[in-house]
């Protein structure tokens, strides 16, 4: 069986394509397994030995280092990748004192062009394929990112911020936050591989009218996510109850505008009364976890207990640039020790679920990517387990949980070797001329 457009690809394969918690089964591995790919889509996957006779007349490329699937970033600010390590403050004033001036030069195209290239090369060295992505208020912002993931065939949700309340120069109106994205939604969903978020940037950013317009819009677009921050830092949400009064909690203020749905990625809640959990998991609302920037801007450390207790929906997001980190491995990493620090243990490989099909499913492309099953894209990333001399020397005859959880602890874009998209090589860090999708 050979066409014009297949391939295969031979290496050590591991997918988690279902929570670890909930199946045993759920790891799968090949130690020395192919990977067959047509038209961008897997349409075989298993033992070399058993898919051999099959395919073996199929151009057969070998990946040596450890292939998974390419990761999925459930929540990251790309206007903000030039203002990661800003020094000093926790969120409001963080926001006041170092994003939003930032964000305001988005209004200027051409800067959010050169932005959005270099943010979607920076997912790709660091080996993530799919991610939801905040833009900012401005419309051309969301142009500016989808043009670029379009050309680089990556499967990237974003959408218009909407935030009336917010500082002079960021503040757009009701009127124009709904022209806005009914604008882009009919210019940019589905388009490729690009989905629409509606994108309130929180309740305090927000008018109630505003609020208002996004759940209508919501309502009008089933297709589309809803995407905004919940319960992450101590200062927002007692800011939020006094605005707020008669709400049952900060989740209840989304809710009453009716953006609580299965389709609603919510980032970090880090301080849910159980109030909220029973409702995102009545909903089937889900949370975006981001470790990284909970412990850059001291917010906190997520409660994984409290999340599975109530079986939550869950991914993992860098949120960069209070995110310090591209890295979904080092994101995993620290996951890890978040949980620990709450007294749980994460797994490695349910870290690894998280960091691909958990965020797959929390985006709803849980059938095309993160698992390298048969039917879902090719979209993959090959790891260097000795991509540095010390975890060169702690993976060498490690079980592959051990060399897993180092990778997730001691790695990061060093250990990307290669990012393919749909079946091609995207990033390649042996090859000095870089990334071949331009
Ligand atoms: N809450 C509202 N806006 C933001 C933001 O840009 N980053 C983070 N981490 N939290 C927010
Ligand atoms: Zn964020």
């Amino acid at each position: 069986m050979t066409g014009p457009d297949i391939r295969a690809f031979r290496g050590e394969l591991l997918s988690v394509p279902r929570d670890p918690r909930d199946d045993r089964d759920a790891v799968r591995h090949e130690s020395d397994g192919l990977l067959v790919v047509e038209h961008g889509v897997i349409v075989a996957r298993g033992p070399y030995g058993e898919l051999a006779e099959r395919f073996g007349r199929v151009p057969t490329t070998d990946l040596p280092g450890l292939i998974v699937p390419g990761f999925v970033d459930a929540h990251v600010h790309y206007p903000q990748m030039d203002r990661i390590a800003a020094h000093g403050e926790q969120l409001l004033d963080w926001l006041d004192r170092h994003i939003f001036p930032a964000e305001m030069a988005f209004a200027d195209r051409a800067h959010a062009d050169r932005v959005a290239n270099a943010f979607l090369d920076e997912l790709l060295r660091h080996g993530t394929t799919s991610a939801l992505v905040f833009a900012t208020v401005h419309a051309q912002s969301v142009d500016a990112l989808f043009e670029a993931s379009l050309a680089r065939q990556m499967r990237i949700i974003s959408g218009k911020v909407l935030m009336d309340l917010g500082p002079a120069g960021l503040a757009d109106t009701p009127q124009s936050a709904r022209a806005g994205t009914e604008a882009l939604i009919a210019r940019w969903h589905a388009r490729g591989r690009l989905g629409y978020a509606v994108t309130p940037r929180f309740a305090l950013t927000s008018s109630d009218e505003q609020l208002m317009v996004a759940g209508q819009v919501l309502a009008a677009h089933p297709e589309a996510l809803l995407h905004t921050h919940l319960a992450e830092n101590r200062r927002e949400i007692q800011a939020v109850a006094q605005r707020f009064p008669d709400a049952a909690d900060y989740l209840d203020v989304y809710d009453r505008f009716g953006l609580v749905g299965a389709r609603s990625v919510f980032a970090h809640g880090v301080h849910l009364p159980d109030r909220s959990c029973a409702r995102l998991a009545q909903s089937g609302a889900g949370i975006a976890v981001c470790p990284s920037s909970n412990l850059f801007l001291g917010s906190g450390f997520f409660d994984f207990g409290q999340a599975d207790a109530f079986g939550l929906r869950i991914g993992l997001g860098t949120d960069v640039g209070a995110g310090t980190t591209f890295s979904m491995l080092h994101t995993a990493g620290l996951a890890y020790q978040a949980a620990l620090a709450r007294g749980d243990r994460l797994d490695p490989f349910r870290a690894l679920y998280l960091a691909t099909a958990g965020s797959a499913a929390l985006l709803h492309v849980a059938d095309r990517v993160g698992a390298l099953e048969p039917g879902q894209e090719a979209d993959f990333v090959v790891l260097d387990t000795a991509a540095t001399p010390l975890l060169a020397r702690r993976t060498a005859g490690a079980t592959l949980a051990d060399r897993l959880f180092a990778l997730q602890i001691l790695g990061d874009d060093r250990a990307i070797r290669q990012t393919w998209i749909m079946g091609r090589c995207a990033w390649d860090r042996t090859c000095p001329t870089g990334p071949a999708i331009r």
